[in-house]
């Protein structure tokens, strides 16, 4: 088997409204990763999910699955993998249990009922196993269709916004059952808006931003290569910041929340120590000493926003190296 569970390249999607969700996308799944796909809405997520899924016909481009040509080998590839779509379709007149034994047979596999029932358990869906999926809630149909991607254990598992509207403690237990399929082994691709979940869990990260790659790295590396570090001053409610004000610390990118002002530091493999000296003397210079002060480190939200927002200017991280 190949080392990557998907290498996607130069893939393409212009929808027939003329919209380009996909510009030229590039991505190497390896196996085995916990890999996040984020950027914000509209950025063309569900869009490569859907190609993947043979829900959306691709424009260009090719994708590898364990080495095998995804479109060419659709069969071989669809018994290996499992999608959750963002949107969902439910035939209606079965119970989840059903569901999930008609399931295993479209992926040609026999019903494995203890795997089944270890489903439905996992996925907190026993006590209604046997009811009409019209009875269930959006939250345990979201669930059903984790339940039916996973009911061929497939090596592969791609999961767009599985979370979405799911409470604190389901997300919890649901991220915990993917981690530990992670564990033995399974690669996990999926997207989320939850930021803080996906730095917690997630070994690698895609960042797409208008249908193109804007980060592509590890999770590692993107915390620490990527991620920066501010001065944080406290002045009171009420602080704003004037034209003026930012254009005289205008190296610093200076931002406010309405208590202070967030000023950038230099990056940490540079000399950041003058940066902070520099920094902290032209806050107390233009606004004098502030109620209090720190230093803080940009989480994966921070990196995210600046990245997507930047995306006019930004150059591409992490893209060199790639063959089309
Ligand atoms: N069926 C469709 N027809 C036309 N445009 C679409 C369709 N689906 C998505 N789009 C557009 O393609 C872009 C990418 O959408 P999508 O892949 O859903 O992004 P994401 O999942 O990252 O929010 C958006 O601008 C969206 O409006
Ligand atoms: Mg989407």
């Amino acid at each position: 088997m190949s080392d990557f569970a998907l290498r996607v390249r130069d893939l393409q999607k212009t929808y027939n409204n003329g919209k380009i969700a996909l510009q030229s996308v590039n991505l190497d799944v390896p196996a085995g990763a916990f890999y996040a796909l984020l950027g914000p809405n509209g950025a063309g997520k569900s869009t490569l999910i859907n190609i993947l899924a043979d829900i959306v016909l691709p424009g260009g481009g090719s994708v590898r699955m364990f080495g095998h040509d995804m479109f060419s080998d659709r069969a071989w590839c669809k018994r290996r993998m499992g999608v959750v779509p963002q949107e969902v379709a439910f035939d209606p007149f079965f119970n989840p249990r059903e569901v999930l034994k008609i399931t295993s047979g479209m992926f040609g596999c026999k019903p494995d009922m203890a795997w089944i029932d270890e489903l439905l358990g996992r996925l907190e869906l026993s006590e209604h196993g046997e009811k009409n999926t019209r009875q269930l809630s959006g939250g345990m149909r979201r669930r059903l269709l984790v339940a039916q991607a996973l009911v061929h254990k497939p090596p592969l598992v791609i999961l767009d916004e599985p979370t979405a509207g799911v409470d604190v403690e389901l997300r919890r237990r649901l991220w915990d059952f993917m981690r530990e399929l992670n564990a033995g082994g399974t690669t996990i691709l999926l997207t989320t808006h939850y930021l803080e979940e996906a730095e917690e869990l997630c070994d690698h990260v895609t960042i797409v931003d208008g249908g193109k790659v804007v980060a592509d790295r590890s999770m590692r590396e993107l915390m620490r290569e990527v991620a920066g570090r501010y001065l944080w001053l406290s002045y009171g409610e009420g602080f704003a910041l004037s034209e003026a004000d930012i254009a005289t610390l205008s190296e610093f990118q200076p931002r406010s929340n309405g208590k202070g002002v967030c000023l950038t530091l230099r990056h940490a493999t540079d000399d950041s120590s003058s940066s902070f000296h520099e920094a902290y003397s032209a806050a107390v210079a233009r606004f004098g000493p502030p109620v209090d002060a720190g230093v803080r480190q940009e989480d994966l939200e921070d990196v995210f926003i600046r990245l997507t927002h930047e995306e006019s200017t930004a150059e591409s991280v992490g893209q060199e190296g790639k063959g089309a």
